[in-house]
């Protein structure tokens, strides 16, 4: 027997989620301008360290980058502010994925320095609380999540540019249990949020002259929502002649990435939320590991800048903590150098990575006592971006390679 009362109660579930998702639309299609970093004084820059190893690994970002922006805040040009009270405890205490104070201290900076944070789960001890992150993208409407992968001895420069605040993370939370047999999710494609990541892509490619876009469904089979993502892809890909727009599937693009036939045609991607999630952490891997990855989740009026991987609790239950790579944080920071006017100094900062990280790698990581600490390799890279022949040392390693 169909069980028609549970029909009808997730049916006036579904009504409420329509109901939010069209005023959500709404809201959207009411632009708003860009923050000018140019006119704003002080940039305030937040950092909120996180859980697991994110306090370890934030606290050497912030180092580098009071270090490279030393002269500004002297300046007064630039403010650095700690905000406390992210933590898994503190969320599941309050029942909150963002306490309401720690949003409250967040909207009052412009850009935001992130350590990862606990994500709990069904059957977890922790109560199953919204994810920080995913609550924080849409709370401040974060909706381009920019991940460089980056090998240039491989001929490797990939930017991808995942959707953040749509697809199955929209209403991840908000899932439908119809009956003890039935379980439904709900995945949200907007037109006014495609077209805005796909724009963002298109730009980036325009002004970095590349050449390319490729745009990353599964439209042959979720055909309604990634149909749409791909149409309007089109759509936007003929108001930049001169930019080509190639489309894959998910599962076929997997494999172009560890294709070293296949791989270095790619330059810059766009994808629906839960793909860019996967692809990223995939890209980072044949970089080296999710630990040298960086993300930017950029939004109009504030952006945010994090690790592309977890808390790896693992690590810190096993007391290893302080032997996490910073590498991704600090390559955060490198973007929200960029992303707040100081081009050059994220790029030293690049640069110093790349050396440190994957050319002359004289301070090794191996994630245990058997390598350098979070600490040393972060006064590794220190002496690296105050070093006056950076970039010759730069050009030197990328070319012997
Ligand atoms: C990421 C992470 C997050 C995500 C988690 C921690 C919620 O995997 O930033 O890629 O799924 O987006
Ligand atoms: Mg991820």
């Amino acid at each position: 027997m169909v069980d028609k009362q549970a029909i009808q109660k997730a049916t006036a579930h579904f009504g409420t989620v329509l109901q939010q998702q069209l005023e959500r639309v709404e809201r959207l299609t009411q632009a708003q301008p860009w923050l000018d970093f140019t006119k704003v004084k002080p940039i305030v820059i937040g950092v909120l360290g996180g859980d697991g190893i994110g306090p370890t690994i934030t606290n050497e970002a912030q180092r580098v980058l009071e270090r490279l922006l030393r002269s500004e805040v002297q300046a007064g040009k630039v403010q650095f502010r700690v905000i406390e009270g992210l933590t898994i405890e503190n969320r599941a205490a309050l029942l909150q994925a963002i306490p309401d104070r720690v949003k409250e201290e967040i909207a009052q900076c412009h850009v935001t320095l992130k350590g990862p944070t606990h994500t709990p789960e069904q059957g977890d001890s922790w109560p199953n609380i919204e994810s920080a992150n995913v609550a924080m993208r849409k709370e401040f409407d974060l909706f381009a999540n920019v991940r460089p992968v980056r090998m240039p001895q491989e001929g490797i420069d990939w930017i991808f540019f995942r959707e953040n605040t749509e697809d199955l993370y929209a209403v991840g939370s908000q899932g439908v249990n119809v009956t003890p047999d039935l379980a439904i999710d709900f995945r949200v494609i907007t037109t006014p949020g495609t077209l805005r990541i796909v724009e963002a892509a298109f730009d980036h490619a325009k002004r970095t002259g590349r050449s390319k876009v490729t745009v990353v469904t599964k439209a042959n089979i979720v055909k309604t929502t990634d149909g749409k993502f791909l149409n309007l892809a089109r759509e936007v890909a003929a108001r930049y002649p001169g930019i080509e727009l190639d489309s894959w599937y998910v599962d076929i693009m997997a494999a172009n990435l560890i294709n070293p036939l296949r791989r270095k045609e790619f330059q810059v991607l766009v994808l629906p939320n839960l793909y860019g999630d996967i692809l990223t952490d995939e890209a980072a891997q044949i970089q080296g590991g999710v630990g040298t990855a960086g993300s930017a989740n950029i939004g109009k009026r504030h952006a945010m800048f994090e690790a592309i991987h977890g808390t790896a609790p693992r690590m810190v239950t096993q007391g290893r903590a302080q032997y996490a790579d910073p590498s991704s944080v600090l390559r955060a920071g490198a973007m929200l150098l960029e992303h707040i006017g100081y081009t050059a100094l994220g790029q030293r900062l690049h640069r110093a990575l790349d050396i440190c990280g994957q050319y002359e790698r004289k301070v090794v990581m191996t994630g245990r006592d058997t390598g350098a600490t979070s600490q040393q390799f972060g006064d590794y890279l220190m002496d690296a971006v105050s070093d006056a022949s950076l970039d010759r040392r730069w050009e030197a390693a990328t070319q012997a390679h």
